[in-house]
Formats: structure tokens, sequence, C-alpha cells
């Protein structure tokens, strides 16, 4: 799949997040390297810090099928109001949280999509987290 096609399908994702709180709908599209991808979006709750971010969904949801090598990560997010009318959206870039946990399973090369299907930049997760603490730091 194309960039400009995992950001489409991020943005369907996005349109399935439960975000009653915050109101800022994200949709994350995770590739992995024999090509299958597993979507996620963020899941709110009434007590704050039990919410779920749209890429660790996915991570986890791949994880859970069996899936440990991954390619890609496509993100998009904006307030709900500009997911559901089609605005122009801004990269949204992955929490910290989110970086720390895709660097348990992603090299430095693992690239990340941000922005919308026809205006996107791509990042390595090692732009995005240098000098991490992972496995090798232990
Ligand atoms: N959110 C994500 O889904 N991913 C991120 O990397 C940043 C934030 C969600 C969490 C919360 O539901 C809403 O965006 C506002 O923080």
């Amino acid at each position: 799949m194309t960039e400009s096609e995992l950001l489409k399908c991020a943005l369907n994702a996005s349109k399935r997040a439960y975000s009653p709180y915050s109101h800022f709908c994200v949709g994350a599209v995770l590739l992995t390297r024999g090509g299958a991808v597993y979507t996620g979006c963020n899941i709110e709750n009434a007590s704050y810090p039990a919410t779920v971010c749209a890429e660790r969904v996915a991570i986890s949801a791949a994880v859970a099928a069996g899936e440990r090598e991954f390619e890609a990560i496509a993100i998009v997010g904006g307030r709900e109001e500009d997911i559901l009318s089609g605005a122009v959206l801004d990269e949204c870039p992955p929490c910290g949280i989110c970086r720390q946990v895709m660097a348990e399973f992603c090299d430095e090369n693992f690239r990340v999509i941000l922005g919308s299907p026809d205006d996107f930049g791509v990042y390595t997760l090692g732009q995005l987290l240098p000098h991490g603490f992972c496995k090798g730091s232990m």
C-alpha cells in the first residue's frame, strides 16, 4: 500500500474514534513487513488515564494476532468536526508513550507517516525518538 492509501485508511479509522471527552479523533494504520494492515482508533474513558491512543490500539491488535515485524504506521488526527467535515488536517504526531511502544517492536528505520492523503510527511522512528530507552539499554 502507498503512503497515501495508508493515510486514507487511517482517516477512515479515525471516524471510529470513541472520544466523547476530547472530541479529538485519531486513526492509525500499521503496516507489517508481510504487507498486512492493522487499524486502531483512540478509545477514551471517563477515568482519563485509562484512555488508549490509536497507535497503541493498532500495535496491540497486530501483536495479539501474532505479528511482530512492522514497516510503517500512518496516523491521522483532528478535531471531530474537522474529521467529519473533510477539512484539511495538520500532521498529528504520536505522543511520547506511543513512540516508546513503537520502539519496543520497531527499529529506527520504521516509518511514521503523518498528514492527510494528499499532503503528508514521512519520518523515521529514529528521528521521532532519538536515544530512546529500549531492550538494548538493559
Ligand atoms: N491521541 C492518540 O490517539 N494518539 C496520540 O499519539 C496522541 C493523542 C488521542 C488520545 C485522546 O483520546 C485524544 O487523542 C486527545 O489527547
